[in-house]
């Protein structure tokens, strides 16, 4: 069953049965240990006890900044270096965000169009790197740069690992001038606010600073792109649910939490396994690179009943798009946000939402993250 091929646009039905037939399994061409079932996945997320986020120089034995940064990163340094950022990223903090969204939003959309464009391009996708830039107080005129550097680095296809290398290279130059330039004159931003930290009373490391902007910079774009894009096609395809947020609009962050589970922005994590250990019965060796799919994992029916059912109204939703444990997503809150905002705004701006389906729907190429490179929408 496992050699069923992977859907890009639709790999539920793959998920569902390796969760059955083989919920822990070893892929023989990468060697890399699958993990389908949600209590698993769970486990293997949060337990950094026996599955560590050291995995980095598994793939790039030399390092890098990547490496250095929180997501590749155990306790305890890990804890130490969550902390510098953590105030920034809370709900009550990220609030004071609202109006800049809202407004990157209204203009995104003030643009006129003949009823017909396609909104990764124009909307979803230039809203969270413009809003990440200007957290880290980057100028609005590198946006285009910084989507080519983020696209690269969550890409996962090949073309994307050809070109890694000069992306990475040409990332830290224009880090480092920054930093220069906060050294000298600080600012009310995140990259001053990183560079001046102490961390036992050391300032961070020119890598792992760098580690930091780059994982800030990339994590919650194409993440985000793909909630409000996702959103979009799960709504077209149950049109009840148009009806039904437009008509109250306080529904959207059920609906944002339901995309969350059913389409998962990021589908697949990776871990190592620290020791040799078990999982459901399967014996897992030390130094194994874990991939516990949260894509499968939100789509597990014995946690969520109908689960292929997209459903807004969901009694309990306990989905893990955001991981789970010590390295749940910093841009959770953010993320949500952005995605309430992007929904209610298009509501405000267009009477009829739909998408065009004789125009291609175009999947992303990666088994990471989980979203659409091209979606063409009709607008009334
Ligand atoms: C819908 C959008 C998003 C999704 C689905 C998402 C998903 C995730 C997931 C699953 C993890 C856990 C990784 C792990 O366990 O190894 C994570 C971590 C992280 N995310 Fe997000 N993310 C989103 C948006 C954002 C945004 C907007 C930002 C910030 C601007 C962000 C920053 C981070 C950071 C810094 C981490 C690492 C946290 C740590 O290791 O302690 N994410 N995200």
């Amino acid at each position: 069953m496992e050699e069923m091929k992977r859907d890009l646009l639709n790999p539920f039905p793959w998920y569902k049965a390796m969760r059955t037939s083989k919920p822990v399994f070893r892929d023989s061409e990468y060697g890399l240990w699958n993990v389908f079932r949600y209590e698993d996945v769970k486990r293997v997320l949060s337990n950094f006890k026996e599955f560590s986020s050291q995995f980095g120089k598994a793939f790039n034995p030399a390092g890098g900044p990547i490496s250095e940064s929180i997501i590749n990163l155990d306790p305890p340094r890990h804890t130490k270096l969550r902390n510098i950022v953590s105030r920034a990223f809370t709900p009550r903090s990220v609030e004071k965000m609202e109006p800049a969204i809202r407004e990157i939003c209204e203009n995104l959309l003030s643009v006129h169009r003949d009823g017909k464009f396609d909104i990764v391009k124009e909307y979803t996708s230039p809203l969270p790197v413009t809003v990440i830039a200007t957290m880290l107080g980057i100028p609005v005129k590198d946006m285009n740069k910084f989507k080519r550097w983020s696209d690269n680095v969550v890409g996962g296809s090949e073309s994307n690992y050809a070109e890694f290398p000069a992306i990475m290279k040409e990332m830290i130059e224009y880090f480092r001038k920054m930093m220069v330039e906060r050294e000298k004159e600080p600012r009310d931003d995140l990259i001053t606010a990183i560079i001046n930290a102490e961390v036992d009373g050391d300032h961070l490391s020119e890598l792992e600073s760098l580690g930091f902007f780059i994982l800030l910079l990339v994590a919650g774009n194409e993440t985000t792109t793909n909630l409000i894009s996702n959103s979009l096609l799960c709504f077209d395809e149950n049109p009840g649910t148009m009806n039904e947020i437009r008509s109250d609009k306080g529904l959207i962050p059920r609906a944002i939490e339901e995309v969350l589970r059913y389409r998962s922005p990021v589908q697949s994590i990776y871990r190592v396994a620290i020791n040799d250990t078990e999982i459901n019965g399967v014996k897992v060796p030390a130094g194994s690179i874990m991939v516990p799919w949260i894509g499968s994992a939100n789509r597990d029916e014995s946690i969520f009943p109908d689960a292929d059912s997209f459903d807004i109204n969901r009694k309990e939703n306990r989905h893990i798009a955001f991981g789970e444990g010590i390295h749940y997503c910093l841009g959770a809150p953010l993320a949500r946000l952005e995605g309430k905002i992007a929904l209610e705004t298009l509501l405000e701006k267009y009477h009829m939402i739909t998408i065009d389906r004789n125009s291609p729907i175009v999947p992303q190429d990666s088994t990471i993250v989980y979203g659409l490179k091209e979606l063409t929408v009709k607008v009334s």
